[in-house]
């Protein structure tokens, strides 16, 4: 027993010093040009395969994959984020990406085989030494408009199509870019840009880009232009005369004058005040840094408030406000505040309030 024990003691010792030698003298040739030894490719892949299949489940919340405004969203987000690697439907990968190893698939092959909540996982995590990257921030639901994409692309999605998805405006660059996403008053997924305060805009666009704001698509936008642009980008944006106000959504009348009674009580912990003395209707003035709620999609409304409880979205230096006014709110609640926030604006009453 005591030799077999040496003998184990000496092995681990010779394997210690191999393992040392190869990291330590450089035996191993890193070189991407060399290729994988024969089976590692296959083992590599099968594992990522299998790795996905075990752990993506359906999730009980899935948004409607087929909506054209998220579709839309999903393809404005991969033209700047993924389309370097895996190219557009309809065109060719680079010569350089085509020699990565492993080399990303075309997105057409990409898609292939699997199916919503298998993309997901996989846009969300990323794939570990292989270059394909994980959603740049700690949230899971801002993965979906991609995923939609991705399904469109499975669905046959020609590069025509493509253009005209993600086509940009005429405008000057970087407005441009900006108002793919946030023209003609945004969507239910973007909200429109023109109705806040150049503070709350820069405020929210430093937070996206230091990570304090927690959403996959804006860090990639915030990222993408300097922190001097940003400060610019704010101002033009608070200066531009807010778009035709969108008919306002059908909601239930009690549920809206239930939403009502909530904004004017004090529903969070300690000293929060109530809702409408941040938020208005009628106290706009009460900082720059709080947002006009008036005017925003009630999908959008929904989804932020469902961030603040969860403690998920993050924001400026106001947002610990935010967080403590939420923690209580049961998804009744939030589905009230939401119908009265979102039909604010033809609430004459309410404005005279
Ligand atoms: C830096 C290059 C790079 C970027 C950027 C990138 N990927 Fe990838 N992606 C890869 C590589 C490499 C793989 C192959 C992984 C493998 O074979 O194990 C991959 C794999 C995938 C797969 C699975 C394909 C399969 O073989 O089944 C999907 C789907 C995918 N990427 C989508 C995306 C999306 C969507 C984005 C943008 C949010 C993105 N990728 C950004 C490199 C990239
Ligand atoms: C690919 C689409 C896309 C692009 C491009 C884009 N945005 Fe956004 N933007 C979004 C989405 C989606 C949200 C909501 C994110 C969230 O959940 O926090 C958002 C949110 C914002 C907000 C927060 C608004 C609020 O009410 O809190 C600001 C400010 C903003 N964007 C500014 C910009 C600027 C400036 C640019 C150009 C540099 C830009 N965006 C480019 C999609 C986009
Ligand atoms: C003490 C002031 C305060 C109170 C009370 C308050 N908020 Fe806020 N709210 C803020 C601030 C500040 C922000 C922006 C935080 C940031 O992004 O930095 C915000 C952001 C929001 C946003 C996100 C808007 C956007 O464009 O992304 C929503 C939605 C919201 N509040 C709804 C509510 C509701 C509903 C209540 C009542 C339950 C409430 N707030 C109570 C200060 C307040």
């Amino acid at each position: 027993m005591k030799r077999v024990l040496h003998t184990l003691a000496v092995l681990a010792v010779l394997g210690l010093v191999a393992g040392g030698a190869v990291v330590g003298l450089g035996l191993y040739n890193v070189s991407a040009r060399v290729g994988h030894m024969p089976g590692v490719s296959w083992v590599m892949h099968t594992t990522f395969r299998n790795s996905v299949r075990l752990r993506a489940s359906r999730p009980k919340d899935m948004p409607d994959l087929s909506d054209a405004a998220l579709i839309e969203l999903g393809a404005r987000h991969y033209d700047t984020a993924c389309r370097t690697c895996h190219a557009a439907p309809g065109e060719a990968r680079s010569a350089t990406m085509a020699a990565m190893e492993p080399a990303p698939p075309h997105i057409e092959t990409a898609v292939q085989d699997w199916q919503a909540h298998h993309l997901h996982w996989i846009v969300a995590n990323g794939v570990k030494m292989t270059g394909m990257p994980a959603w740049p921030a700690p949230r899971d639901d801002d993965v979906w408009p991609v995923v939609a994409f991705l399904l469109a692309v499975q669905d046959g999605m020609t590069e025509t199509d493509y253009t005209a998805l993600t086509q940009l405006p005429e405008a000057d660059a970087p407005m441009a870019y900006c108002l793919g996403c946030h023209g003609d008053g945004g969507t239910n997924h973007v909200p429109p840009l023109n109705h806040q305060s150049a503070a709350y805009l820069q405020a929210s666009l430093h937070a996206y880009r230091s990570g304090t704001r927690a959403s996959g698509i804006m860090a990639q936008a915030a990222s993408g232009v300097s922190p001097q642009a940003l400060d610019e980008l704010a101002h033009w944006f608070a200066r531009q005369t807010p778009a035709e106000p969108v008919a306002a959504p059908q909601m239930p009348v009690q549920l809206i004058a239930q939403g009502r009674a909530l904004a004017h009580a004090a529903t969070g912990d300690g000293d929060v005040p109530a809702c409408a003395a941040c938020h208005g209707p009628n106290a706009r003035d009460a900082s720059e840094l709080f947002p006009v709620l008036s005017g925003l999609p009630a999908p959008y409304l929904e989804q932020q408030l469902l961030l603040w409880r969860d403690a998920t979205r993050g924001g400026g230096r106001q947002a610990q406000l935010m967080l403590k006014a939420t923690q209580n709110l049961s998804d009744t609640d939030i589905f009230a505040l939401v119908a009265y926030y979102a039909t604010l604006r033809t609430n004459r009453s309410d404005a005279d309030e």
